[in-house]
């Protein structure tokens, strides 16, 4: 399937989870089998040509879709954690959200030192996920130059302050507005 098929099986909610934003919801993406494999042979492909060694995901749904790369391509995979989950001294970043703060957790055991990490969620938005787990990632010694999203909101300006943290960023698709 083409992204541009992906983008067509992506549903818009109006309102949510405030008024006035346009919540793109992946539900109707999982759902469809043969949506969902082309969305993991993609972000793949894409990974594979970055040279990843080791996939990360963004809990919650970077977890669907960085597993699935990693599966596809027979790779690991490190789990980025919201607070209080993992069992071991964790290392972690604060960061914000548009109203108040939330924070990441790795295991810097995960990785190893100069290991080539790509990032991999669902969506960039603000960019305020993507930039915490990059330096998460890298205070554990990995090598983050690559990043991938099923869907990229241009105009929160994620993609473009991740790249000037030296990131590259791709998405299957990108959606105008908020
Ligand atoms: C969502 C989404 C991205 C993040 C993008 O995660 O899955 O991880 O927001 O927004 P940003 O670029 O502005 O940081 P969220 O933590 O809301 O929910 P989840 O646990 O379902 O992934
Ligand atoms: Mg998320």
């Amino acid at each position: 399937m083409t992204t541009d098929e992906l983008k067509a099986l992506i549903r818009t909610v109006p309102d949510f989870p405030s008024p006035g934003i346009q919540f793109r919801d992946i539900t109707t993406l999982l759902g469809h089998g043969a949506g969902l494999a082309a969305t993991m042979k993609h972000l793949a492909k894409a990974a594979e040509l970055a040279g990843a060694e080791v996939i990360a995901g963004m809990e919650a749904r970077g977890f669907i879709f960085g597993t699935g790369v990693a599966v596809e391509l027979g790779i690991g995979f490190i789990p980025i954690r919201k607070p209080g989950k993992l069992p071991i001294k964790t290392i972690g970043v604060d960061y914000d959200l548009e109203y108040g703060t939330d924070r990441l957790e790795i295991d810097p055991a995960a990785i190893a030192p100069g290991q080539r990490v790509v990032m991999v969620d669902d969506l960039i938005a603000t960019g305020g996920t993507a930039l915490a787990a990059a330096d998460l990632l890298r205070q554990a010694g990995g090598i983050v130059e690559q990043a991938l999203f099923v869907i990229d909101l241009p105009e929160l300006g994620g993609a473009e302050k991740l790249r000037s943290a030296g990131v590259t960023v791709d998405a299957l698709m990108a959606f105008d507005g908020h």
